[in-house]
């Protein structure tokens, strides 16, 4: 048997119909960019989130750089955020010429240790970005605290917890804004790039558009210097679509992890299956266990058709790019041992429960043998 890491395919079946009228809309439309396919997925989604607005935009790298702009945020400011995410979070930081201040995580939720955040904040502090890793929601409460505290900003990275909860509220509203990516393989995804920012402000919303759309705050007035981050009208239309199915389909990811753990928990001395934080129901973007002996783990797993991922192998802190930020190997032991140790398994809606059975009973053969 081969077991993907990820098949899009079953899923593209099964809305494939709807999925072309989408297309032939657009077609039909002649509007290729913007548009009001763009508007309703942005009205859409933002009601899904239980957000006032949100501006589409064509990435989530996109939406965390023109979030941290609205922000104000500029150089020599610094922005606190968590080694263990995709190097995004970090470049958006990078881009606006603010230095990303990285704090510890906690390993069973792996999103940021609280405590770690309220000791790296100094004053040049101006915002902190949560990643709601894996989908698991960070601890909103408490960061909210602290940035009121400080008269800091918050905003999430929320590119892999669409329909997550935290403490049974939808993430999309908790911080000043929230970043979504709709990158393919994403719990919503487009069939290309996108991505949004959602706010409850106005004042917020206002600014993102125009940086969006090169700045114009109206046909050939431009107010800022902006960007292209325009979302195309194909992917709003397509996302239209699938935004309809995201809750059964997060309901399914739930339904594989909580088999998936059934089978592999008689493991416990050499795998730590995924924990939720009482305060957050996960979208399960990524089922994602610590384990010994990981790499050989994978190795035998990918030699009996399984595919596995680690998210992430390398924390951003110990990478070349971020070198010059000065950070060392040792500085945040959470997140480096989490790094050897995750290994991230199969996981998509449309898993089955064979393949989850043929997935799990490999990883015991691997530690008995
Ligand atoms: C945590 C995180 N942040 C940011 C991004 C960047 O999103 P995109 O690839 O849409 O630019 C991603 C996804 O790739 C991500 O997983």
């Amino acid at each position: 048997m081969k077991v993907p890491f990820l098949d899009l395919h079953p899923q593209i079946k099964s809305i494939r119909t709807h999925i072309n009228a989408a297309f032939a809309r657009v077609m039909e439309s002649g509007i290729f960019i913007l548009g009001k396919e763009t508007e309703g997925f942005e009205q859409e989604f933002a009601r899904y989130c239980g957000a006032r607005y949100c501006v589409a935009v064509n990435s989530g790298t996109s939406a965390l750089h023109v979030a941290l702009l609205a922000h104000g945020i500029r150089f020599g400011d610094e922005v606190i955020t968590q080694p263990n995410t995709f190097v995004a979070t970090c470049e958006a930081i990078a881009y606006v010429g603010a230095k990303p201040v990285f704090a510890d995580i906690d390993p069973v939720s792996h999103t940021l240790d609280v405590a770690g955040v309220e000791r790296a904040i100094t004053k040049k502090t101006k915002a902190i970005i949560p990643v709601h890793l894996y989908g698991n929601a960070a601890d909103m409460n408490a960061l909210l605290r602290i940035a009121r505290k400080h008269n800091i900003a918050i905003i999430e990275d929320a590119a892999q917890a669409h329909g997550a909860t935290y403490r049974g509220k939808t993430i999309g509203s908790f911080g000043n804004t929230t970043c979504f990516s709709f990158y393919p393989s994403k719990v919503l995804g487009a069939y290309g790039e996108g991505g949004a920012v959602l706010t409850n402000s106005k004042k917020m919303e206002k600014a993102i558009r125009a940086l969006r759309d090169h700045g114009q705050i109206s046909k050939h007035a431009h107010e800022v210097i902006g960007y292209n981050y325009r979302i195309q009208a194909l992917q709003a239309a397509f996302l239209r679509v699938k935004l309809k199915h995201l809750n059964s389909w997060v309901a399914l990811r739930r339904k594989n992890a909580r088999t998936y753990n059934a089978l592999l928990k008689s493991l416990s001395a050499n795998v730590l299956l995924p924990v939720e934080r009482p305060h957050s129901v996960s979208s399960m973007y990524a089922y994602v266990i610590r384990c010994r002996r990981r790499n050989e783990l994978a190795s035998y797993l990918a030699k009996h058709g399984i595919q596995t991922q680690i998210h992430y192998p390398t924390p951003v802190h110990l990478q070349k790019a971020f070198f010059h930020l000065g950070y060392k190997k040792g500085d945040f032991p959470a997140a480096e041992r989490c790094a050897k140790e995750i290994l991230s398994l199969p996981m998509y809606p449309e898993l089955t429960d064979g393949h989850i059975r043929y997935v799990a009973s490999h990883v015991k053969k691997f530690y008995e043998a």
